[in-house]
Order: C-alpha cells, then sequence, then structure tokens
C-alpha cells in the first residue's frame, strides 16, 4: 500500500510538471523568423527564460495563450513596471509573449 501511494505521488508530480512545460512553449525556427520580421534583433528563447524568471515570483506563470497580442502588450506595460525588468529584457519577454499570443497568425 504504501509503495502504492508512492508512485501515485511520483505520477501526480509528473502530471503537474509536465502541465507547466507544456503551457509556456518553446519557439521553433517558423517562430523565430516571425518574431525577426517584427523585433529585427529578438532571441525567442532568451525571452522564454527571461519570461519564467521574472514573471513567476508573484503568480504562477501565465500561458502565452491566455491573451491576444493588444492584451498583452497592455498587460505587460503594468507587469513589466511591478518585475523591475530592463527596457532590453522586456523587449525579448514581450516579444514572446506575443508571438505566442493567442491571436498570432503565423502566416
Ligand atoms: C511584484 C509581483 C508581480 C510580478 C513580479 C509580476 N506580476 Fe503579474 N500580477 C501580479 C498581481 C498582483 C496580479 C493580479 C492583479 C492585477 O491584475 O494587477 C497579476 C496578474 C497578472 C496577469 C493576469 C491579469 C489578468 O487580468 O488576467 C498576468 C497575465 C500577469 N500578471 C503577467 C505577468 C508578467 C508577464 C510578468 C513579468 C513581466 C508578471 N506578471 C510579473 C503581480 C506580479
Amino acid at each position: 500500500m504504501q509503495k502504492f501511494t508512492f508512485y501515485l505521488l511520483i505520477t501526480g508530480i509528473a502530471l503537474v510538471l509536465y502541465s507547466c512545460a507544456t503551457s509556456i512553449p518553446r519557439s521553433d525556427s517558423a517562430h523565430q523568423a516571425w518574431a525577426e520580421k517584427k523585433w529585427n534583433t529578438v532571441h525567442l528563447d532568451e525571452g522564454r527564460s527571461l519570461y519564467v524568471t521574472n514573471c513567476s515570483g508573484c503568480h504562477s506563470l501565465h500561458s502565452p495563450l491566455e491573451h491576444s497580442q493588444t492584451e498583452w502588450t497592455k498587460l505587460f506595460d503594468e507587469m513589466a513596471s511591478k518585475a523591475h525588468m530592463t527596457p532590453s529584457d522586456s523587449v525579448s519577454v514581450l516579444a514572446y509573449l506575443v508571438t505566442f499570443s493567442k491571436d498570432t497568425d503565423m502566416k
């Protein structure tokens, strides 16, 4: 019985980690190319890791898919000042969020 509880716990933890990881998408070359058209020199991978480190202190991370491009631009202004981010880090994080927003069309 104890062994069973242990496995249940491990499975639970794995599931939680898995769902966290999938809601914060990683960029591929298509997303990177789309973002470069808008922001020239931007690194979405860097934006993603800055997002994870700067924006998880007060609440759990929101998936970029929760908001549209316009919503992110507004929300981000508010949150970036809470997170005390440098202007250049802000650009990377906003680029990441906008690229993966719910209304971004890769075409
Ligand atoms: C100092 C604490 C703090 C930090 C750091 C922070 N937030 Fe928040 N965030 C809040 C609080 C408090 C709320 C809920 C109240 C509000 O909307 O102001 C919130 C709400 C949100 C929401 C939900 C708003 C909605 O209406 O659905 C999003 C999205 C968000 N934050 C994104 C971010 C992002 C992106 C960053 C990193 C740049 C960030 N947060 C960093 C405190 C913080």
